[in-house]
């Protein structure tokens, strides 16, 4: 594969070498175009020696060859690493100033992004809009890791390690591969925009005290790897989480139900199928205490009073249903049996009553499923087919939803 390997000027251009080994070592081609600040942090020199290739980062080297046209049009793949806060402005408005950006224009094949700068440069209003006008355009914009920053500071905006960069751009590589090749048999999930939440909302009593639940985002985290490797732009909703969100999804953290609301209504727009890993809490606190809430001696414990939190999942399939979209909607489902009915019989009834096409329902219990690695589940279709079950590590169960999600919209949305 031919690789245009972007280098912009920061810090974290040192840790670009080790990523250029990595694509060399894999036989790939890589051309290197560092910008120019990027050449202050690591030589035009280090770039040669570890690519094998000519560097430059001027239109006018070498005009014979029209570089500024050719590089962008020949690659099978661009990544930009460390995507600085400047380079991430300049490819969203467009601009064509040096080699690298004229590239960026030219383009033919995917484009990835790995940002890196300090925290408050990435989380700026600015850099924020750059980021959603590159996704809203097909490209895939990695999120920075968390850690330590260049000072005593620390906080999102770390490079990823060259491993995960080198992993999210292979498998963008696949699937841009994978929606020309052979779309419907190996990468069912080709050219689908899939939503996808995950993890446990906590619900605010005071800035330091909130309502949670046992949710360790592991399932949802395996549901966005698989639906990645199926072919899927995939948008993470991601609530409190313990594990990281995979490299290669488009990532917005949630906090409470309400935060996830609005997110998951914004995303699910034009998304092909919405998937509800989240552990929503239904009820939130009535009241928000803007300071702590302190105890004081003589006085009785405070009761706190809970109110019903929306129900996302079914708003989504209200939603879906008056706008007649085409748009496949899966729901979760912990559920414990008890008097009342055994746990399929309270998920036959809660499929009907959120009205989703297909529902994931595991059974649930202190130390079960929750924070574990395996689970097993059985996913049942609010089309009539039968159910069907899954089980093993939490990879392999989202291995198996997805295939089911892929088969499901081929069955109610032929037309899709
Ligand atoms: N869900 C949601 N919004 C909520 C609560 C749950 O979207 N306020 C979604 C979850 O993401 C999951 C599904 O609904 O996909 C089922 O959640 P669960 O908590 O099991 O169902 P409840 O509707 O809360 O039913 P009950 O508590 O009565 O068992």
């Amino acid at each position: 594969m031919r690789i245009v390997l972007g280098v912009g000027g920061g810090i974290a251009a040192y840790k670009v070498a080790s990523l250029l080994r990595l694509f060399t070592e894999a036989g790939h081609k890589v051309t290197v175009i560092p910008t120019e600040a990027a050449t202050r942090f690591v030589g035009v020199a280090t770039w040669e020696a570890l690519s094998g290739n000519p560097v430059s980062n001027s239109v006018f080297d070498d005009v014979e060859k029209v570089n500024h046209v050719r590089l962008g049009h020949e690659a099978d793949l661009i990544v930009v690493a460390p995507a600085t806060a400047d380079l991430l402005a300049k490819a969203a408005t467009g601009q064509a100033g040096d080699l690298l950006t004229n590239t960026l224009l030219m383009a033919h094949g995917p484009v990835l992004f790995a940002p890196a700068m300090h925290t408050e440069m990435w989380q700026h209003a600015a850099t924020q809009a750059n980021v959603e006008t590159l996704r809203s355009r097909g490209v895939t914009v990695l999120e920075p890791a968390s850690g330590r920053l260049t000072g005593s500071d620390s906080g999102p905006g770390r490079l990823p390690e060259p491993e995960a960069i080198f992993a999210a751009a292979m498998a963008l590589a696949e699937s841009a591969v994978g929606a020309t090749a052979s779309p419907a048999a190996e990468k069912p999930l080709a050219g689908r925009i899939v939503t996808i939440s995950a993890g446990g909302t906590r619900e605010a009593l005071d800035p330091v005290r909130f309502l949670g639940n046992r949710s360790s985002g592991k399932q949802g985290a395996a549901l966005a790897a698989a639906a990645l490797a199926a072919g899927a732009t995939v948008r993470f909703l991601a609530a409190h989480m313990d594990v990281e969100a995979p490299a290669g999804v488009e990532l917005v953290r949630v906090e409470s139900a309400l935060e996830l609301r609005e997110a998951a209504l914004k995303a699910a727009v034009d998304s092909d199928v919405v998937i509800m890993a989240a552990a929503v809490a239904d009820f939130r606190p009535a009241e928000f205490s803007d300071t702590k809430i302190k105890k004081v001696d003589g006085e009785d414990a405070p009761v706190v009073r809970l109110i019903r939190n929306p129900d996302i999942l079914h708003e989504l399939v209200e939603r879906r249903n008056a706008e007649g979209g085409q748009q496949l909607i899966v729901g979760f489902a912990a559920e414990t049996g008890d008097a009342q009915g055994d746990v399929l019989e309270h998920a036959t009834a809660k499929l009907k009553r959120k009205g989703c096409d297909l529902l994931v329902v595991n059974q649930v219990g202190i130390g079960r499923v929750f924070g574990q690695d395996e689970n097993s589940v059985v996913i049942l279709s609010g089309h009539g087919a039968e159910p069907q079950s899954a089980a093993g590590s939490k990879s392999d169960v989202a291995a198996a939803v997805v295939d089911r999600v892929g088969a499901e919209l081929a069955r109610v949305f032929p037309a899709l």
